[in-house]
């Protein structure tokens, strides 16, 4: 099967790596790709935004398959279109793609189908806004409401703090949501959904922040590792039977299908898991330690998705060892980053770490970068200090000036690994 994947991120460098290694793959497209997806897929140059060219070219190239990686293009109905052709695709239609598009559709959703989640209210502009704080206590939390890639979010201390937000985030006539902030560990699920059938796919926890120690501005994640041994089977159980299916069931009788990835990002409260947000795509970095671990034809599997029979696929497994990456960023993200920089990796994947590209170019033979976050380093071992070893020891033979990158990925679960070491030794 010929199958063409959508985007240019490590994410998309992740997913090709494993379709290229899929049986059921015999030709691989990637539109626009990078250069690390090129090593494993024949770029295109389709303006993806324009859903009748990816049409016809999908229709005269005998595409079978279009995976989807960012939630750009599904919430602009890349989706729709595509399955309005005939042509299968991994990712929803707009219409539940606003699981991730729009915070008040979820809670909205939420709360019809009593899904765990923080108490909320939308407000349409800084009045609205002031009056509803007095419902919440503090810390409270207050949201853009719409797309807002990980950054729209005040987590406010004080009561002037929060008025600030209020008043930012409305500005400019932009409805916001509050919410009440839940305590707890963050840890993220992964679905799989044909649109009634929902399998659970694998779990991760991401750092979030910029610095060491969980410190400065929000990022889109500088490292991940799976699986997160705080989702414990029980929980993720509970997750899946009071989150993630219940949501799946209402978009089906809503008449909007879920076909796709299903990322939930969950709070572990004392009162079990909530959802703090969806994602309608593989996270990024998270999809980078999901795929070296998923144990099978993720090709099949994601036309299985497509199809509407995941019944059919059988049990999806994943190795029992854990795998991290670290993302390397070029100075400056997340504010501007310096673009350009010159990037050697000739001698970082001989420990048998896998170097993602997120944001590379070519230039003149050379690889520079080219975004933000510049690549991903994963490596796999039997705990999270021996992934984090591994990865670190690729990432310190990367020859990249403009570079950098956090040096304690993972350290949560490295000191639960150690406590637990210590209770035995
Ligand atoms: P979001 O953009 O909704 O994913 O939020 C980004 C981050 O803000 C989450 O990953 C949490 O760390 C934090 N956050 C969002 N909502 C809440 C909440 N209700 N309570 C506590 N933390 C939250
Ligand atoms: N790493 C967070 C995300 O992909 O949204």
């Amino acid at each position: 099967m010929h199958i063409l994947l959508i985007g240019s991120g490590g994410r998309e460098h992740a997913l090709a790596w494993k379709l290229a290694q899929s049986p059921s793959c015999t030709r691989l497209s990637a539109a626009p790709g990078n250069p690390g997806i090129a090593h494993h897929a024949t770029l295109v140059a389709l303006d993806i935004a324009d859903a009748g060219a990816v049409i016809d070219w999908c229709r005269t190239q005998g595409v079978a398959l279009v995976v989807v990686g960012p939630e750009a293009p599904l919430c602009d109905g890349l989706g729709d279109r595509l399955r309005a052709a005939g042509i299968p695709v991994f990712g929803p239609d707009a219409a539940a793609a606003r699981l991730e598009g729009s915070k008040a559709f979820t809670k909205a959703l939420c709360a019809r189908a009593n899904i765990p989640t923080a108490a909320w209210v939308r407000c349409s502009d800084a009045t609205d806004g002031l009056a509803a704080l007095d419902r919440f206590g503090l810390p409270v939390v207050i949201k853009a409401d719409g797309l807002a890639a990980g950054k729209g979010v005040v987590i406010a201390e004080s009561r002037e703090q929060a008025e600030a937000a209020v008043r930012d985030a409305t500005d400019g006539g932009h409805p916001i949501v509050i919410e009440e902030f839940m305590s707890g560990e963050e840890a993220s699920l992964f679905a799989l959904s044909d649109g009634r059938n929902v399998v659970a796919f694998g779990s991760a926890q991401d750092h979030k922040r910029v610095g060491d120690g969980d410190i400065g501005p929000n990022t889109g994640g500088m490292g991940a590792y799976s699986p997160a041994r705080v989702l414990t089977p029980d929980l993720e159980a509970q997750a899946m039977a009071e989150i993630v299916e219940p949501t799946v069931a209402a978009l089906a009788a809503a008449g909007t299908p879920y076909v796709g990835v299903l990322y939930a990002g969950l709070m572990l409260t004392h009162e079990g898991p909530k959802l703090v947000e969806y994602n309608c795509r593989f996270g990024d970095p998270e999809c980078q330690v999901l795929m070296p671990r998923f144990a099978g034809d993720f090709g099949a599997l994601a036309l299985a998705v497509a199809n509407g029979r995941l019944k059919d696929f059988g049990p999806v497994s994943f190795s029992e060892e854990t795998a991290l990456t670290v993302v390397v960023a070029a100075k400056g993200y997340p504010g501007t980053p310096l673009r350009g920089g010159t990037i050697d990796l000739a001698d970082a994947e001989s420990n048998g770490a896998i170097i993602f590209h997120a944001g590379t170019a070519e230039r003149a033979g050379k690889l520079v970068s080219n975004g933000g976050r510049v690549l991903t380093v994963t490596a796999t071992g039997t705990n999270v200090a021996e992934a984090q070893s591994r990865a670190y020891a690729a990432v310190d033979k990367i020859v990249f000036e403009d570079g950098f990158c956090r040096r304690d990925i993972g350290w949560r679960e490295v000191a639960r690994e150690n406590e637990q070491s210590e209770e035995q030794g």
